[in-house]
């Protein structure tokens, strides 16, 4: 039986197109470069579908993916009824609150611009702070030069957008790599498979780590 891969676009995608073909997957070249959003590799009995990354996790809450690999940002800030079964320690970056240097001095209620509203609010709640969520779907960084927000919540993996953007780290909030996860349904119905596919993965991981030291 088929197995459907749910795919993040974007950055992981590379990454996550390594790990496979790490783990010994036989992945035609061209999957990166296709805009196709299914693509079935029947040698492999898998069926890999793209989708953004925040809703990879959806596809694969409802079924319609058996696993998918998403990052733990993403898992974070909606509890999800999936199973997280590894971090394939991929692309890795962190959550930090940041802002412009000269509004360090803080308004009553800061304005805090970000793609995550729950990790967000949970984080200045912990902090004691009252803050003004203001939802935003990317380019976040342009919020606080726009005069939007005095704060915003978001990735920083490079730092390059916030360098050039005029913006600096203020604190970190939670180290992200992407994750291997599994739909509880399908673990049940296609475990052989589903355990396979971990083994390979969880070599691949290890190769790979194991190379890093080196
Ligand atoms: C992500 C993130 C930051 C940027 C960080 O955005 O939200 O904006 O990457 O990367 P850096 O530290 O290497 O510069 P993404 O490119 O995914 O697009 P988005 O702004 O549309 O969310």
């Amino acid at each position: 039986m088929m197995l459907t891969v749910a795919m993040p676009k974007g950055r992981i995608f590379t990454e996550a197109l390594v790990l496979l073909k790490q783990a010994g997957y036989d992945i035609p070249d061209d999957l990166e470069h296709s805009r196709k959003l299914m693509i079935d590799v029947p040698n492999e009995q898998l069926r890999f579908i793209l989708a953004k990354p925040m809703d990879v996790v959806t596809y694969v809450e409802h079924g319609v993916a058996d696993v998918g690999i998403a990052g733990k940002d993403v898992l974070l800030e909606e509890e999800r009824d999936v199973y997280e079964m590894l971090d394939l320690r991929i692309s890795p970056c962190y959550l930090a609150v940041a802002g412009l240097p000269n509004t360090c001095v803080h308004p009553i209620a800061p304005r805090v611009a970000t793609k995550y509203p729950n990790i967000a609010s949970t984080y200045f709640r912990e902090q004691g702070e009252q803050v003004e969520i203001i939802k935003l779907n990317g380019s976040v960084e342009l919020a606080p030069l726009i005069g939007l927000a005095e704060r915003i919540v978001d990735i920083v993996s490079t730092g390059r957008t916030l360098k050039e953007n005029g913006l600096i780290e203020l604190e970190r909030i939670v180290h992200v790599t992407s994750r291997f996860i599994v739909n509880p349904v399908s673990y049940r119905m296609q475990d052989r498979a589903i355990e396979h596919m971990v083994d390979r993965l969880t070599y691949a991981i290890e190769k790979a780590g194991e190379s890093n030291e080196n």
